[in-house]
């Protein structure tokens, strides 16, 4: 499979003392939805910034489409979309402005416009509410008319920079839904930040995880859960009998067993595909089970072991917040209102 995007030692300090992002490399494949994990100051908006070439790397590579990015910054606006971490949408235009702005901006042609607008209004259930200023709109309905942005001159490629964040559940799973539709019609490649582990596995096809920027893993979700040692199986028993934990050992792919109060603990790389040989190993030891149970490793887990330490969610101190701000007013050339 072709890559959307290639990186290669890519690293951007700032002030010669802060290493935002250090040295990392990692590709992407054409049509995945790729994401990109890690806890606040990690590094994931300034790599969005390099990626879509915001801004410029102290060293490395980025070629994004094919193009490569710090030679050619015009041509990969012109392929990419930015939905950036705060909202961009300008307060004092409607939903339909917005759009029609980006079109312009993104050198839609003329005849086009207006079809594509309206079906975008359309699509992101915002088109009731079209020729309303974007002051008055709820945070779902900016989040989707941002969306709509990001996405109106069909870009081949989508960057995510927190998209759903602030949003309530609801508003974060329809979110998805939209995007999710996007990649399916058009094969869009989708290059996303969050904070929320839920959303990795739900939509990411693979991810990294990054941590004081440097990635320090890369997979599947359940790749990265595998090499946590895998799935836990807990067997209930009526009783607890010495001769069970030693049946449940026996049996192949087990990693571990232990056992407390009738309990057993069972580790193991593919849990559900031991379930039977384990009940069978129950029944020949002559012990009558209460419950079986499941665990797949959450990836709070998955980031603990790579980074050594558990997955906050800080608040935003002052100073992340200033440069935030000026990273979104560079990113659209206006000021911020
Ligand atoms: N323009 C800048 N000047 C100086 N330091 C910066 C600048 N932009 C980012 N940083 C610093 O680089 C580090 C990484 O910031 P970045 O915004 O990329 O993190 P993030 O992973 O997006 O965090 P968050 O989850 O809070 O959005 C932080 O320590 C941040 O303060
Ligand atoms: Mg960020």
């Amino acid at each position: 499979m072709a890559e959307a995007i290639h990186v290669e030692g890519l690293s951007k300090i700032f002030n010669g003392t802060v290493r935002a992002v250090d040295d990392i490399s990692f590709f992407v494949t054409q049509g995945e939805a790729f994401g990109f994990l890690g806890p606040n100051g990690a590094g994931k908006t300034t790599t969005v910034s390099l990626l879509t070439a915001q801004l410029a790397p102290t060293a490395g590579r980025a070629v994004v489409d094919g193009i490569d990015v710090f030679r050619d910054p015009a041509e990969i606006k012109r392929r990419i979309g930015l939905v950036f971490q705060e909202s961009t949408a300008d307060s004092d235009l409607t939903g339909r402005e917005n759009l029609e702005l980006a079109a312009a901006l993104f050198g839609v042609p003329r005849g086009e416009v207006r079809q594509r607008v309206d079906s975008l209004l359309e699509r992101m259930q915002i088109g009731d509410a079209a020729d309303r200023l974007a002051r008055t709109y709820s945070g779902g309905m900016r989040r989707r008319l941002e969306l709509g942005v990001g996405i109106i001159h069909s870009p081949r490629v989508l960057f995510l920079d927190e998209p759903t964040l602030g949003l309530d559940p609801q508003g974060r799973a329809g979110f998805w839904r939209y995007v999710q539709e996007l990649r399916k019609e058009h094969g869009m490649t989708v290059f996303v930040t969050t904070h929320y582990l839920d959303e990795v596995d739900l939509i990411c096809d693979r991810l990294a995880i990054i941590d004081h920027g440097k990635i320090v893993a890369t997979g599947t979700s359940s790749e990265l859960k595998d090499r946590l040692g895998g799935d836990v199986v807990t067997i209930r028993t009526e009783r607890s009998d010495p001769a069970m934990e030693e049946a449940l050992r026996a049996v192949p792919g087990v990693l571990s067993v232990s056992s407390q109060d009738g309990a057993y603990r069972i580790k193991a790389p593919r849990g559900e595909q031991l379930i039977p040989a384990l009940v069978t190993a129950c029944g020949q030891a002559g012990v009558a089970l209460t419950s079986v149970s499941l665990k797949r490793p959450s990836l709070d887990e998955v980031f603990l072991e790579f980074t050594g330490h558990e997955y906050r969610e800080d608040g935003m101190t002052p100073t992340d917040r200033a440069v935030r701000v000026s990273q979104v007013s560079q990113a659209f050339g206006r000021t911020r209102r």
